[in-house]
């Protein structure tokens, strides 16, 4: 049987990735971690696809994981507390959640997967696994050190003495308006800039998981602004606004390192903090939406 003939229902996380941005799609090892903001996709079997959600465009995302898994057209009904464009990847989210629903007997890692090629199909984007993955794998109280070309994965701790605060920059462009494609093309063609960010920045996410486990907080924070000066100047995909957020989330007492999260272009800033800075940050940046997350499990941890 390829797809349920009744009504099913499936869940999944948003995601931060720690660290190792721009490296999974070429292979790279990447730290991503799922958090406690969910996805619930409910659905059922009907003539036509379609769908029924608070945000739009979220139909060619969850009608292509259904005709990757060879179903038959589905009605679904979407309710989020991953909020679009918050960099929390709420498209990855969306993506498991039908998977979940539709397959729940799928293998984890064959799951993210198929929400990749449904990703690429649905945006003609090219994009990596890493958000599928972690959607789907990621396990509370860890982040996940994932090996891009093997799927080969490791939990590292991740304690509660850390707090994630994801920082809207309130630039939003969708993924296919980027020149995502474009950096994947220049990196993969080898040109210098762009792979000097891809080296230095695998090593440093190596170094971030050893650090993460050693609890060296200093090096994490060193780590997370050497990643974003990468990301800047190596592999430009940030913006002069997005470099004056994290610049302000630098300062602020408390903040370990700050960095653009994700593709970049605009989206989101990771800030590491200590527990106890998270009103310090609020109050540095009043104007900016601050979402302060916890570790979570993926739809496919049982
Ligand atoms: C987006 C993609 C991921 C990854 C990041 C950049 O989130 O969906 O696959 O490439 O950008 O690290």
């Amino acid at each position: 049987m390829s797809s349920p003939d009744r009504a099913w229902t499936g869940q999944a996380p948003g995601r931060v990735n720690l660290i190792g941005e721009h490296v999974d799609y070429l292979g790279g090892v990447v730290l991503p971690a799922a958090v406690n903001r969910f996805t619930t996709v409910r659905g059922e079997p009907a003539n036509d696809w379609s769908i029924d959600s608070e945000v739009p465009g979220g139909l060619p995302y969850a009608r292509a994981v259904g005709e990757e898994l060879g179903a038959s057209p589905q009605a679904f009904r979407v309710t989020s507390d991953v909020p679009p464009g918050s960099g929390l990847s709420s498209s990855a989210a969306l993506l498991v959640a039908t998977a979940a629903g539709l397959r729940p007997d799928l293998d984890g890692r064959e799951a993210a997967l198929t929400c990749q090629r449904a990703e690429q199909r649905a945006t003609g984007v090219q994009v990596g696994v890493m958000d599928q993955f972690a959607a789907a794998l990621g396990r509370q109280g860890h982040a996940l050190l994932l090996d891009c070309g093997t799927l080969d994965y490791r939990l590292v701790p991740f304690h509660d003495d850390l707090v994630l605060a994801v920082i809207d920059s309130g630039i939003h462009r969708a993924l296919v308006d980027t020149p995502y494609n474009q950096r994947r093309q220049e990196a993969e063609s080898g040109m210098p800039k762009r792979r000097r960010h891809v080296e230095s920045e695998i090593e440093r996410v190596h170094a971030f998981a050893l650090a993460l486990e050693a609890g060296d907080r200093g090096a994490l924070g060193e780590l997370l602004k050497a990643s974003h000066r990468s990301l800047r100047d190596d592999f430009e995909v940030s913006t002069p606004a997005v470099d004056r957020l994290v610049e302000r989330a630098w300062s602020v007492p408390g903040c370990l390192g700050a960095r653009l999260m994700g593709a970049g272009f605009g989206g989101s800033v990771l800030a590491l903090l200590e527990a106890g800075a998270e009103d310090r940050v609020r109050r540095a940046l009043p104007e900016l939406i601050v979402r302060f997350c916890k570790t979570a499990d993926g739809a496919y941890v049982w």
